[in-house]
């Protein structure tokens, strides 16, 4: 067991502040000693998703070990514990465990328990300290990194919550040892993303990636190279005013499938799967795009278990409907993001209609 704190892979700037991101395996144990070198309070709730409770258990033994009164809260899985009334219950565990201003919120799981659990130490006595220990591939490059955290409302998904930087981030490779493979697969389409947002040799190593997790040195950089492109974009755009956006490569046409499937049939994931191919389609047609990137990424998604084509059942028109529906869009006709070679990046672009509805149609078997 080891009682001193590892040194972070990433020191990400944010506003003023420093995000450091420890990343390999077995870092779970390093929570506790992190915690306990700020010399702040000595009080974690730590907040677990139901389906990994061992890993919520090593992290909290960690804390015990370096003299933190612990309290362990556990969420049950799924996007449905995304809700106020969870938050009312966690933030009513977290004053019966004693939680102080000073004291931390740790949150063990994927995004919703890192969404959810990020609010609470955001809106918790007006704000504790919050560490975040991601345990899916999807949290590890996206969810965990840049501060979002909220809760769903019947209205509508993130629709109450906070920008809320975390005072580190824990990402132990080991537990995506126990990750089902559907899981793997829709964090896989978001580094896809980052292949394709980064280019150079990125798209290379994500394009030759081998069966999913991968072998664990290799993993890390992975995880490593796409969480710094992450901290990057928001380093420059906490508040997701302006470039911030390019994360959204996928997510438009993405957003639309998601929707028009009724939030069942695809997890996010896969909808950006198709949701990217969409886009590179668009790219070629308004930016030149050479097309050999669409078919590698197409081969790439495929091999690893992700959808290259639409379910029958979508209506291609619900899709552009909520397409031009989606929160993120600024006023513009659809708002997408577009590019011209892997890493050359043009956010904010209003593609003719006809093009993307193209580009959607076929999709279709
Ligand atoms: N804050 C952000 O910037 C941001 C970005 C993207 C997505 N999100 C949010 O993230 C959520 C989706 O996150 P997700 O894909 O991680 O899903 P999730 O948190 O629901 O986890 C997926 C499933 O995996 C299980 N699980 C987690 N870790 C495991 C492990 N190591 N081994 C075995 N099972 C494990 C969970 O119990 C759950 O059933 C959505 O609510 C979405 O809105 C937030
Ligand atoms: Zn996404």
């Amino acid at each position: 067991m080891s009682t001193t704190a590892s040194q972070p892979v990433i020191v990400a700037a944010i506003g003023g502040r420093e995000v450091p991101v420890h990343l390999g395996p077995g870092t779970l144990s390093q929570v506790g000693p992190l915690l306990a070198a700020q010399a702040l309070g000595d009080g974690a709730l730590v907040v677990v998703d139901s389906g990994i409770a061992s890993a919520g258990e090593q992290v909290a033994q960690s804390c015990r070990d370096a003299g933190l009164r612990v309290a362990v809260e556990p969420v049950p899985a799924g996007e449905a514990s995304k809700t106020l009334g969870e938050l009312e219950r966690l933030s009513r565990a977290a004053a019966r465990a004693g939680i102080r201003r000073r004291d931390a919120v740790v949150a063990v799981g994927g995004g919703v328990v890192g969404d959810l659990a990020g609010f609470l130490a955001a809106s918790y006595q007006r704000g504790v300290r919050l560490v975040q220990v991601p345990t899916t591939l999807l949290a590890m490059v996206d969810s965990s990194l840049g501060g979002k955290t909220g809760v769903d409302l019947p209205e509508g998904k993130n629709y109450v919550g906070a920008v809320y930087q975390p005072e580190a981030v824990v990402m132990d490779t080991r537990v995506l040892g126990s990750l089902p493979a559907r899981e793997l697969s829709c964090g896989f389409a978001e580094v896809v993303k980052y292949g394709l947002l980064v280019g150079g040799d990125l798209m290379e190593m994500v394009a030759g990636w081998p069966d999913l997790p991968g072998p664990d040195a290799e993993l890390a950089d992975l995880i490593r190279r796409c969480a710094e492109c992450k901290l990057e974009v928001v380093a420059e755009d906490e508040f997701d005013l302006g470039r911030r956006a390019i994360l959204n490569l996928g997510h438009t046409v993405g957003h639309g499938i998601e929707a028009a499937a009724g939030y069942h049939l695809y997890h996010h994931g896969e909808a950006i799967s198709l949701g990217l191919l969409a886009a590179l389609r668009v790219s070629e047609q308004h930016l030149g795009l050479a097309p050999e990137w669409r078919d590698r990424t197409m081969a790439t998604l495929q091999r690893h278990g992700l959808p290259v084509v639409l379910d029958p059942s979508v209506q291609v028109d619900q899709v552009l409907q909520l397409m031009s529906r989606d929160k993120k869009s600024d006023g513009r006709a659809l708002n997408m993001v577009l590019l011209r070679a892997p890493g050359d990046v043009l956010t904010h672009q209003d593609p003719d209609p006809a093009v993307v509805r193209a580009a959607v149609e076929e999709l279709l078997p």
